[in-house]
């Protein structure tokens, strides 16, 4: 009898701890149900395959072999070595992506259908992150949209780069694509862009610049600007728009947008330029620059300012709060989301990275982690300013002239500034 009466305790605390068990492994369980499609460019090749290493220690270096044309990207070493697998969502979900990279399964989380990817049930969110109702909404909201990688195009410029049967002129290729991030009200910040640094044509020996703008969709509760954003985009052939509220948490989702765009509609550009609508850059010096790398750094090239021991802010006050059941752990080393430059040449690679890699809320880190993924360092270089410079350097022209890129400035600033470093009577 009392035997009996033990079993059944027993059985009744197995399966408690079984329940428990699968319900903080619940994205494990559903996670290869829930992958779709990988969301795949229908041009390109891009395909994941895995090159199993002998033993315990080269598994965990497995690779991501992208077809012939493209070098061998490996997606696992170096993040697994920056990021800790522990408890946390965002951990975990990496984790599994590895995972399933490792059994040649699906790894994107992705889900290529808008119109499902939101129907996550809270309480799958709330089993993940004990104190996910506390959270702040709008992380909350980032949180149920996390998979959302498909949004409707609303502008697109497919012919912006001619490209390529390779009988192409030389000098139609692009050598610097500007891909800037803005907001459908930023008109005039964008207008003051294009009549300076951002302007598009042909600049000293030869080399083309080309510009895009990235938009979101203005929320519900503003003017509908759509009639003018369609003139906009008719006038200047420069905006690319997604059907997606514009919002810092969306701002990784941007990305992704513009790497796919990019790796679609300009794969041959020599180096790509992403960055905010409110900086000014020195686009002549950008250009001497980029063309004075040698060919083994111009092929591998992730420069800007900066962030090399960042760790994630827990103050949920903060603009950047990360709270700390969603990530635990350091971020990578990472170029400020102000403006950076990338090799055109990584482009499907960071492309490949980011369809493997889960969104993370903040869009400069996510770019980190997937550098990181590709084996490549982020480079310092001393004339990005994504922070505010001295505030007696602010107006002078004779420091200005030799950096590449100030953070913040307005469009009366900027036009200022583009005239006042291009004054030939300027003396230094
Ligand atoms: C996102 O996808 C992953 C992997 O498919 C899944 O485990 C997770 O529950 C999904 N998250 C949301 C919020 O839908
Ligand atoms: C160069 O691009 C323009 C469009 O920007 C196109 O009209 C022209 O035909 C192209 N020239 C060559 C040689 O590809
Ligand atoms: C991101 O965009 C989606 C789609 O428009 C929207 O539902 C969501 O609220 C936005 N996310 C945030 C955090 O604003």
């Amino acid at each position: 009898m009392k035997r009996s009466r033990t079993f059944s305790a027993l059985v009744a605390f197995v399966s408690l701890f079984l329940i428990f068990f699968y319900s903080t492994l619940h994205p494990e369980t559903t996670y290869s149900l829930r992958a779709g499609p990988a969301n795949l460019l229908k041009h390109s090749t891009l395909q994941v395959h895995i090159r199993d290493g002998k033993s315990q220690a080269s598994k965990q270096e497995s690779v991501i072999i992208l077809p012939p044309a493209v070098h061998n990207v490996s997606v696992s070493d170096g993040l697994r070595h920056t990021i800790p697998q522990n408890g946390a969502y965002w951990n975990r979900l990496l984790y599994l992506a590895f995972k399933n990279l490792d059994r040649e399964e699906n790894p994107f989380g992705h889900n290529s259908d808008w119109s499902l990817c939101r129907q996550t049930k809270q309480e799958h969110l709330q089993t993940n992150m004990h104190d996910f109702t506390s959270y702040p909404f709008l992380f909350q909201d980032f949180l149920q949209g996390m998979n959302c990688s498909s949004p409707p195009v609303l502008l697109n410029q497919p012919n912006k780069c001619p490209f390529g049967d390779g009988k192409n002129n030389n000098n139609n290729q692009t050598f610097l694509l500007f891909t800037i991030k803005s907001t459908p009200r930023n008109f005039e910040q964008r207008q003051a862009v294009r009549e300076t640094w951002g302007r598009e044509g042909m600049y000293k020996s030869g080399l083309r610049v080309r510009t895009v703008f990235l938009l979101g969709s203005s929320p519900l509760e503003d003017p509908d600007l759509s009639a003018l954003l369609a003139f906009e985009a008719r006038q200047f052939g420069d905006l690319l728009q997604w059907d997606f509220h514009e919002s810092l948490l969306n701002l990784t989702l941007k990305m992704y947008m513009f790497i796919q765009w990019t790796v679609k509609y300009c794969p041959e550009a020599s180096f790509v330029f992403s960055g905010d609508d409110d900086v000014f850059v020195n686009t002549p010096k950008l250009l001497s620059y980029l063309q004075s790398l040698e060919p083994s750094k111009a092929s591998r090239l992730y420069a800007g300012q900066v962030i090399s021991e960042a760790t994630p802010l827990r103050d949920p006050k903060n603009k950047y709060y990360i709270p700390l059941s969603f990530y635990d752990g350091p971020y990578p080393p990472y170029a400020g989301g102000g403006g950076f430059i990338i090799s055109g040449a990584l482009m499907q690679g960071l492309y490949s990275a980011s369809s493997v890699i889960p969104f993370f809320p903040m869009d400069d880190v996510y770019a980190g982690m997937c550098f990181k993924a590709l084996g490549v360092s982020p480079e310092t270089h001393q004339d990005f300013k994504t922070f505010d410079i001295k505030d007696q350097d602010r107006e002078n022209l004779c420091v200005i002239k030799n950096l590449i890129l100030i953070h913040r400035r307005s469009p009366h600033q900027i036009k200022k500034l583009w005239k006042g470093i291009h004054n030939p009577l300027l003396t230094c």
